[in-house]
């Protein structure tokens, strides 16, 4: 059965994995930056960069070790290949050229947003068509249209800020670590109340957090209202945005399935809230919400290593 090598450096975590043609993770390790970034507010591309060059021979011995694998067991290399950091992609690119050029193995190309919507594969082996795939991360807010396997079409994406990145950026605000979802989340998860705060409505697919975190800024700099009542209505605005998108493509549209994917898709209330609509929903294991190098490797052998470049 094929196997396939995967790499992901895009942003800030070095992640590896191998995959069979079966969507089966063999195996995956992954070197989180976070704590590095976490004292320094967010990510430093120049030190991302370093990191994964320091971090790629252990993180790839690691996975090797852990699957009982040599490069003569694996049957060709994928690779991130944009969008991200420019500098962090070159350091998994150029590492994966080098693989492929040692061991005459083929190099897969793989479009870091194909990688995320892939991610389903990991769970569910298919994807369903016409559906919808909205992909929040720190560095994108975007629902697609999955008409077919050849046919990703972006109905709509953030006009300011990712979703991911206004979590960080209220996070850092209320003087909470990065990356901020995860603490914007549990602090919201204290409290039932929420305050209805404004948020600028495209009237589009597309959309805008910036007004939103300015509005949080105001209340934190009036300091009457309760942290935890600021991150749950935050966290409410934020999420309701995202349904209303969602509802309006469904209803405009045959729609057999939402796929939720990226780092923002593993928030529990997120999940809750996206459930209850009339429309099949599905979401990535959590640990493949996140960047990853298995969902690398879905994608490439999903598309059998066609480099499918979307926006
Ligand atoms: O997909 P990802 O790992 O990297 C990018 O490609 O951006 O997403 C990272 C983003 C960060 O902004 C982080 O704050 C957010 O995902 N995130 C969350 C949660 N866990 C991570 N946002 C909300 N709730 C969470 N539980
Ligand atoms: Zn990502």
């Amino acid at each position: 059965m094929s196997k396939i090598l995967a790499i992901e450096t895009s942003c800030d975590d070095t992640s590896i994995a191998i995959v069979d043609e079966d969507y089966n993770v063999l195996s995956m390790k992954t070197n989180s930056q976070v704590n590095i970034f976490k004292s320094l507010g967010g990510v430093v591309p120049e030190i991302a960069a370093r990191s994964h060059s320091n971090n790629f021979e252990s993180v790839l011995g690691d996975v090797l070790n852990d699957a009982g694998l040599t490069f003569e067991d694996v049957d060709a290399i994928a690779v991130t290949n944009e969008p991200g950091l420019m500098s962090s992609v070159f350091v998994g690119l150029c590492e994966a050229k080098m693989i492929s050029l040692l061991t005459a193995k083929p190099l897969l190309r793989v479009n870091h947003l194909v990688g995320h919507i892939c991610s389903i594969l990991l769970s569910e082996k298919t994807i369903v068509y016409p559906s919808l795939c909205l992909l929040v991360s720190g560095g994108h807010t975007n629902l697609y249209y999955l008409k077919s396997k050849d046919d990703f079409q972006l109905l709509g994406e953030t006009k300011d800020d990712a979703i991911g990145e206004a979590y960080d950026k209220v996070a850092k605000m209320m003087g909470l670590e990065y990356p901020g979802g995860p603490n914007i989340e549990k602090l919201a998860s204290e409290i039932k109340e929420t305050l209805d705060l404004k948020v600028s409505n495209l009237e589009d697919y597309n959309f805008s957090y910036s007004g939103l975190k300015s509005n949080v800024a105001n209340l934190i700099d009036r300091g009457i209202v309760e942290k935890s009542v600021i991150a749950n209505s935050f966290q409410e605005s934020a999420i309701n945005q995202l349904m209303k998108k969602i509802i309006m493509a469904d209803n405009n549209m045959d729609v057999k399935r939402c796929y939720v994917v990226g780092g923002v898709s593993q928030n529990m209330q997120l999940q809750k809230k996206l459930s209850l609509l009339d429309i099949p929903m599905s979401f990535p294991k959590q640990e493949y919400c996140g960047d990853n190098g298995a969902m690398i490797g879905a994608a490439a052998i999903y598309l059998k290593g066609k480099n499918v470049s979307i926006k």
